[in-house]
């Protein structure tokens, strides 16, 4: 990363310090598109699309397709794809890896070790994520600081090292659960339909399930792997 490059983005960080996200992701867009992306998961981050929406109506929404999301997922792209007439960039896939992956490891090969589930999610979504990053520069994405022990030192933007040095905002960086519910209450917005079924965090259909009453947010999500190794590469460096 160029010094100039890091001055601007503490600049930024400091310049949004008590900004609501959509002076946040206005800031961000007025800057950088269409050189700019939400990636969507289909889950809450929904009200980051509303936003975006509202800012630019031409503003860039894409989603990885891993072949393994839950049909809940497709009904809601589907659906915002229409209340907004917008194009979703979906992006899959490699087909050859993903066969090759399949045919040595067999179908479910995540329950079977981390490192397998670290494959999947390399090829199924960290992989597409990289080449759709590569044709941008920077993306938007729907983290929360209060989502996981991983994600405490999240900023409103960043540049991101995993991902060629490009830059990363985070508009809802400091909000709650509740106020990303409140968000989308108040504004109708499209919802995943897991929500209303004890999933409060969506990944893909075998890695996810329903939590219990008092767990937390993102127990449901590859519940039989420990806390701080429950991030899929997205996020965090590649090792
Ligand atoms: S994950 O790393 O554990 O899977 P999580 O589900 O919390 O991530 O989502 C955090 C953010 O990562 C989302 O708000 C979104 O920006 C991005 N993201 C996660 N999954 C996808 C996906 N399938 N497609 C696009 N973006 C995604
Ligand atoms: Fe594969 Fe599960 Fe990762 Fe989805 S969340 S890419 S199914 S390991």
């Amino acid at each position: 990363m160029s010094e100039e490059l890091a001055k601007e983005i503490e600049a930024a960080n400091a310049d949004l310090e008590g900004k609501t996200p959509q002076e946040i992701l206005k800031w961000a867009m007025d800057k950088l598109h269409p050189s700019i992306a939400l990636a969507w998961s289909g889950a809450e981050d929904v009200a980051v699309v509303d936003m975006m929406v509202k800012i630019n109506p031409e503003a860039r929404i894409f989603t990885l397709d891993t072949g393994r999301l839950n049909p809940e997922t497709y009904d809601v792209i589907d659906r915002v794809r229409d209340k907004y007439n917008m194009n979703i960039e979906v992006m899959f896939p490699d087909s050859e890896k993903t066969e090759e992956m399949v045919r040595a490891q067999g179908m479910n090969l995540f329950y079977k070790s981390v490192d397998n589930r670290k494959l999947c999610c390399k090829i199924r979504k960290v992989q597409p994520l990289r080449r759709q990053l590569g044709t941008l520069d920077a993306w938007v994405t729907g983290l929360r600081a209060d989502q996981a022990v991983t994600r405490t030192a999240l900023k409103r933007v960043e540049i991101d090292e995993a991902f060629g040095g490009i830059i990363k905002v985070n508009p809802l960086a400091e909000w709650t659960h509740e106020q990303v519910w409140d968000y989308i209450k108040a504004n109708d917005v499209p919802y995943n339909e897991l929500h209303n079924n004890n999933y409060p965090s969506i990944g893909c259909a075998p890695c996810t399930r329903a939590v219990k009453e008092g767990e937390d947010i993102r127990a449901g999500r590859w519940w039989w792997e420990s806390p701080d190794t429950k991030e899929c590469g997205l996020h965090v460096k590649e090792k």
